[in-house]
């Protein structure tokens, strides 16, 4: 474990402040980090280990450090901190992207990114429309009521991302499981598990593109004809980085639809708004984005020591960011717990920032955007079925989101 030896200012409220804890309501952040939101720009925490690290809570603190590259992402470390337990599960492997510095980061970063600029996604609408319209279609054929999380938040992304990367669909249940038991599995196991069949399954998926005489049009085909003939990634690594892409690119945005939808019955005045003047669509979702910060707790360690708003971070000492808590700095975003579709919200970090900032940004967007306005365009009526405490969402965890989401119209 690493100690905090010096710092110039005292850093801590009375106590370290236990993280991740769970929300009390979906779409605020957990009532214990109320000491995390007393306008210090970083706090000490204690992990599930007892393990004290540090947590970013100022919004330009947050975009400094995410940016400065003394701060690693790479999992392997020893001294990388593990938010929870079931993170043992996936911390002896490389992660592409995700979990490497620079250079060989920029390197991968680079590959990547002609099929995820904002052109692309601009690109991409008119089909993730037809996504959109063909799942509300079966939805409302079969309800009123649904459930939002299986009819709807999951398949969209999910068929999104499959036929992005050249994943069939068919396979859905299965990867959407191993996502699942990945990002909360109980245990370590589990979670080391859910990586192994995963990586197991899109490995055959490649071996089999490899052998293609004519190379499909899904961006793993791509990489396989040309960067991993080429040489420029071997195998071990376009699967890990397969699995990053399957998982970041359906997991996360299913839980900002669900959420999202959630929050917006929440609050009937914005809703109304936005109903009213389907313009503000775009400001609305990133303004839930900011809201919402459903990827809590971005986790890096320090390779040198690092003196930033009058503390010291000592080389080797863990360093999270809470977005749901950087995202409510009141200097950075005036009234932060109001949903406000006409404030700029632009500069949020639930995306992240620096070289690390999601290579999904644009995609993501592009569905929320089809997805939330369909849905509320093409169901005036939509409510909850059920009371809303009565609604199961995800607690304590880094990843956040409702597990179901009963509706009517
Ligand atoms: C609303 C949905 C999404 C949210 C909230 C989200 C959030 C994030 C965040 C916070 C990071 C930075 C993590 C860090 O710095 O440690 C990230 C990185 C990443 N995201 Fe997303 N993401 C979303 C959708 C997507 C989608 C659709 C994809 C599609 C493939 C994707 C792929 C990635 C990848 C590959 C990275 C790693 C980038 C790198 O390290 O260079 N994400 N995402």
């Amino acid at each position: 474990m690493t100690e905090l030896t010096d710092t110039t200012v005292p850093a801590t409220p009375a106590e370290p402040v236990a993280f991740p804890q769970d929300r009390t309501c979906p779409y605020h952040p957990p009532v214990g980090y109320e000491p995390l939101r007393d306008g210090r720009a970083l706090s000490r925490i204690t992990l599930f280990d007892g393990r004290e690290v540090w947590a970013v809570t100022a919004h330009a603190t947050a975009r400094a450090l995410l940016a400065d590259p003394r701060l690693s992402a790479d999992r392997r470390r020893p001294d990388f901190p593990v938010p929870t337990e079931r993170f043992q599960g996936v911390r002896d492997r490389r992660v592409a992207l995700l979990g490497m510095d620079d250079p060989e980061h920029n390197q991968q970063r680079r590959m990547m990114i002609p099929p995820f600029t904002v052109k692309r996604a601009t690109e991409l609408r008119p089909w993730i429309q037809r996504v959109v319209d063909e799942l509300l279609d079966a939805m409302i054929a079969q309800g009123p009521p649904a459930e939002l999380v299986s009819a709807f938040a999951l398949p969209v992304p999910s068929t999104v991302i499959c036929g992005l990367l050249g994943v069939p669909y068919a396979d859905h249940e299965f990867f959407e499981e191993q996502s699942r038991r990945l990002l909360r599995g109980p245990t370590a196991a589990v979670t080391q598990d859910a990586r192994v069949r995963l990586e197991e399954y899109l490995g055959a998926l490649i071996d089999d593109k490899a052998e293609a005489a004519e190379p499909g049009d899904g961006i793993l085909d791509s990489l396989v004809h040309r960067q991993l003939r080429e040489g420029a990634l071997d195998r071990a690594e376009l699967v890990s980085l397969a699995v990053i892409l399957l998982v970041a690119g359906h997991e996360t945005t299913a839980n900002m639809i669900s959420l999202g939808t959630f929050t917006l019955l929440q609050h009937p005045d914005r809703l109304a708004e936005l109903r009213a003047d389907p313009a503000l669509l775009p400001a609305a979702v990133e303004e839930l984005m900011r809201m919402l910060s459903i990827a809590e707790g971005l986790q890096r360690v320090a390779l040198e020591d690092i003196e930033i708003a009058g503390h010291t971070i000592r080389a080797g000492e863990g360093v999270l960011f809470s977005t749901s808590v950087i995202n409510r700095d009141p200097a950075q975003f005036e009234d932060p717990d109001r949903l406000d579709f006409h404030r700029s919200a632009r500069h949020h970090v639930a995306f992240g920032f620096g070289i690390h900032q999601c290579l999904g940004q644009n995609l993501a967007r592009a569905e929320l955007e089809v997805a939330l306005g369909s849905l509320l365009s093409r169901l005036p009526g939509l409510r909850l079925a059920v009371p809303a405490e009565e609604i199961p969402f995800k607690r304590g965890d880094t990843i956040q989101g409702m597990l179901e989401l009963p509706v009517t119209w």
